[in-house]
């Protein structure tokens, strides 16, 4: 790109004498740039020093969405709502936070740590790969920055201060679009497999989904429970081996909002389902059944750090038997949110990886639906994690 909307924009060209113009590289540095960044938003460059084997991230949001170009606009803002994001969630679960060196609001740039070692977790699974320790770690992180931001673990006047810093209005709108209403509606942008065209003409029909959805949307825009990351999908966590121990990443919060704290469980498992889904279409039952019980191992070790966070709670007033009813409401919300991300994987306009890559799409995507238009209409039928992955199995 060139001319003036594109100043101070990238190129790969650029990349190195940035780094040693923040500081991050000595003067005459080089080595080799390449962009890793396949996602729709924004721009991934990874820098690496001759003779080495891992460098700098440098993420940067240009002022329109990457995919489309400059005939699509958007608030490059969404890089420091990012780079904010991951300022908190590195307090908070160190562990599953990729590093951030330097964030540069005069770019909307920041530069992180090199995982190009890793795997994103959507592509080790279509590969075959297993969970391993993945939906534990992410459990933990959800479990550990929510408790930290809820009004339970953080003060009334740390709590004012995160809901200021945090108002995410570009993307929440993005959200509202394309996860809580386009799908359930005639939207051009969405798209679906034939053999789903009456169960999704059914689905949009029906007068209990809309409701359903509605106190979804009414949920994501009014209840400000915790920083949630926003677009917990399996898209957004990177996965692998450092020194013989399991690596977890969770990338690209630009989504983040103080929200509902369903929304991150619903969409990690979610997908995890739609993984399930592919697995049983491509006939490895166990596979099927590994992997659709990640949602006792993701919900496990979120309420395992409610639990370790409750006794030193900033708000003492509030009682066991609270905490027990709040968690409840989030497994329900929880099963809410996976219920609408999965039928915006089949009928929405983002579909998954794991189903399209199948010989053929149509079956696995059918359970899908099915089972997200069970979750939605009937979640007192799943009381647990176990009746959940009854479902794709
Ligand atoms: N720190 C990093 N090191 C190496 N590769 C990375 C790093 N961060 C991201 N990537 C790669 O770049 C890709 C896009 O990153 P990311 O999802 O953060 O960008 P995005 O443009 O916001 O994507 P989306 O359009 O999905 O929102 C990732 O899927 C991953 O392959
Ligand atoms: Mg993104």
């Amino acid at each position: 790109m060139t001319g003036p909307a594109a100043a101070g924009v990238l190129e790969p060209g650029d990349v190195w004498a940035y780094l040693v113009a923040r500081g991050l590289a000595p003067d005459g540095s080089s080595g080799t740039v390449r962009e890793v960044g396949d996602g729709n938003m924004n721009r991934v460059f990874v820098a690496v020093p001759a003779g080495a084997t891992r460098g700098l991230a440098v993420k940067q949001a240009p002022p329109w969405i990457r995919a489309l170009g400059p005939s699509a606009p958007m608030s490059p803002e969404r890089a420091m709502v990012e780079a904010r994001a991951l300022a908190t969630f590195a307090r908070f679960a160190p562990e599953q936070t990729p590093r951030v060196l330097d964030v540069d609001p005069g770019r909307f740039a920041f530069t992180m740590e090199d995982l190009s070692d890793l795997t994103v977790l959507r592509t080790a699974l279509v590969d075959g790969a297993g969970f391993g320790d993945t939906s534990r770690q992410v459990g933990d992180l959800v479990g550990r920055v929510t408790f930290a931001t809820s009004a339970a673990g953080a003060t009334a006047a740390d709590r004012a201060a995160l809901l200021a810093a945090s108002v995410n209005p570009v993307l929440a709108a993005v959200t509202e679009q394309y996860l809580l209403s386009e799908p359930f509606g005639a939207s051009d942008a969405n798209r679906h497999h034939p053999l789903l065209d009456a169960e999704v003409a059914a689905l949009r029909a029906d007068p209990a989904v809309r409701t359903e959805v509605s106190a979804l949307r009414w949920a994501f825009a009014s209840r400000a429970e915790a920083l949630v990351h926003g677009d917990l999908h399996s898209g957004s966590v990177m996965v692998g081996e450092r020194d013989g121990a399991a690596v977890v990443r969770v990338i690209d919060p630009e989504f983040a909002v103080v929200g509902p704290i369903g929304l991150d469980l619903g969409l990690y498992l979610a997908n995890a389902l739609v993984a399930a889904a592919r697995s049983a279409a491509l006939g490895d039952r166990a596979e099927a059944a590994d992997r659709a019980g990640q949602a006792a191992v993701l919900w496990e070790a979120f309420t395992a750090a409610w639990q370790a966070g409750w006794p030193g709670r900033a708000d003492r007033f509030l009682d066991d038997a609270w905490l027990s009813r709040q968690l409840a409401s989030v497994w329900d919300d929880t099963l809410g949110f996976a219920a609408v991300e999965m039928v915006r994987r089949v009928a929405g306009y983002s579909h998954a990886a794991d189903l399209e890559t199948l010989p053929d799409p149509g079956p696995a995507s059918a359970v899908v639906l099915r089972a997200a238009r069970a979750l939605l209409l009937d979640r007192p039928a799943f009381g647990d994690p176990a009746a959940v992955a009854a479902l794709v199995r």
